[in-house]
């Protein structure tokens, strides 16, 4: 009995969907960043302090895309404080998560939703 639970908790496990980086984007980011992430979502013009552009944040960083950041801003890791005109989406991106290593070289596990995020983010780097 015990194996057939674990058969079936594998079977429910392994049909959720990969999180998609894209999907995400559209459904929590695009109304204040922009489609392609340049900062100009409708919501853009009625918030005191505007979106940051996404596509500048390997260029603002000397040339390195930012992960820790975009991470920390999206998800509010413990012991950093949200961006005042930011809402977190911790709660939004609960679900399977992995052991990833930060660009501080921490093992962190992180929701799976939150790297394909982060990598869809990546993508939207203009250079
Ligand atoms: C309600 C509007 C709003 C939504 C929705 C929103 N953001 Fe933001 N975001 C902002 C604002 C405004 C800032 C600038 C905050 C500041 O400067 O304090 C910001 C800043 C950021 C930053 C920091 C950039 C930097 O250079 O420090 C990142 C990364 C970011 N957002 C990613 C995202 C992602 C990814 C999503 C979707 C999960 C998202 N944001 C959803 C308004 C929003």
């Amino acid at each position: 009995m015990k194996r057939l639970i674990a058969v079936l908790f594998v079977a429910a496990c392994s049909e959720t969907p990969d999180p998609n980086g894209q999907d995400l984007f559209s459904a929590y980011c695009v109304m204040c960043h922009g489609s392609a992430g340049r900062g100009d979502g409708k919501l853009a013009g009625d918030l005191d302090i505007p979106p940051a552009d996404l596509s500048l944040l390997a260029d603002r960083n000397g040339g390195v895309f930012p992960r820790d950041l975009v991470m920390e801003t999206v998800y509010g890791y413990p012991g950093k404080f949200q961006k005042a005109a930011m809402p977190e989406f911790g709660p939004l991106l609960s679900g399977p998560t992995r052991v990833l290593r930060s660009q501080s070289g921490a093992l962190i596990e992180t929701p799976q939703a939150l790297i394909a995020l982060t990598d869809y983010v990546e993508s939207l780097q203009q250079r």
